[in-house]
């Protein structure tokens, strides 16, 4: 009886994008955190936002340019349920962090949105309007921190208008070692410095890398994940962003980690490694951040997840 609840809250993960070689189509879920939103239907119809609380500091309040605002909108322009919504988002996802926060909103306020409706949507229909919403953060349509922060885990999106979805195996003795440097970074302005073209020589070794990884994955093969865990393209042109960069990731390399790279457009970083290297992993990448005196959270995390899902209704 979905379409009786009179509000639900929803939970969505926070993720990392990229993944090294998949810019913009790559990313995987980070259930260690992530955004409430509490979706309550109203007699009127449109979409108000009551309340913003959390690690988010001040974002708008005007629905259009706020992006589970927008995500909101694109729903109801696009389904017409009948009746209005009220949002409350709890941040837990610090703006700015290259874990995905402005994905997570609206994802969850889709997720939140959709057990009101008397015919839920599938999970591809949310995704739609879900990018909506992050491109009012980022200035442009990319899916791949809504897609695991819906779906979990790892995943892959293949097209805009039309995208197809794929959840990727990890072989399961990978986590993910993640820390973040309390500084912000915008994902508008670590996209504008990036030149429109690429080399030749770069494109073919990304695409070897990107399609080595995707098949390591698959079979289950660590040294081709390994060897594969290389962004030729984008890493180079942003690390000069994150103070350390190029030092965090050889401590994670030297301490084992099968790769290390930066979250989303950062200034987090994250590591994959095996389960039983990821804590040295760890200590290395804390170890030269040390150098930046700057305050750190950091997780080890599996990568099976299960993605947004109600957590409270009424
Ligand atoms: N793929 C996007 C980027 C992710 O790197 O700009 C932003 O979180």
């Amino acid at each position: 009886m979905s379409g009786a609840l009179a509000w639900a809250t929803a939970f969505a993960p926070a993720s990392s994008g990229n993944v090294a070689i998949g810019f913009d189509i790559l990313g995987f879920a980070v259930d260690a955190l992530g955004d409430r939103v509490t979706v309550s239907r109203t007699a009127r119809r449109g979409v108000a936002i009551s309340s913003v609380t959390g690690v988010a500091g001040k974002l708008p309040s005007d629905p259009a340019q706020n992006t589970a605002g927008r995500a909101l909108l694109a729903m109801q322009e696009s389904l017409d349920p009948g009746f209005g919504f009220d949002m409350r988002i709890e941040k837990g996802i610090p703006l700015g962090s290259g874990l995905g926060g402005s994905a997570a909103s609206a994802v969850g306020a889709v997720v939140a949105a959709n057990a009101l409706l008397s015919a839920p949507c599938e999970k591809l229909e949310l995704l739609k309007f879900a990018m909506q919403g992050e491109k009012v953060a980022s200035g442009s349509l990319h899916v791949d921190n809504i897609a695991p922060s819906l779906f979990g885990g790892l995943v892959l999106t293949v097209g805009i208008d039309h995208p197809r979805v794929k959840r990727i195996p990890v072989p399961d003795r990978i986590r993910a070692v993640i820390v973040h440097p309390h500084m912000f970074l915008a994902t508008r302005e670590a996209r504008a410095i990036l030149k429109r073209s690429v080399d030749l020589s770069d494109f073919v070794w990304q695409t070897a890398n990107l399609a080595g990884f995707i098949s390591g994955c698959y079979t289950n093969d660590l040294d081709m994940i390994r060897e594969s865990f290389q962004d030729v393209v984008i890493e180079p042109q942003r690390q000069a962003l994150i103070p350390g960069f190029p030092q965090v990731r050889a401590a994670a390399m030297t301490a084992g980690a099968l790769g290390c790279s930066i979250s989303g457009a950062g200034p987090t970083l994250f590591a994959w490694a095996l389960e039983e290297d990821a804590p040295r992993v760890l200590e290395a990448m804390r170890a030269q951040f040390a150098h930046q005196s700057v305050p750190l959270d950091e997780w080890v995390i599996g990568l099976e997840s299960e993605g947004a899902r109600v957590v409270a209704s009424g």
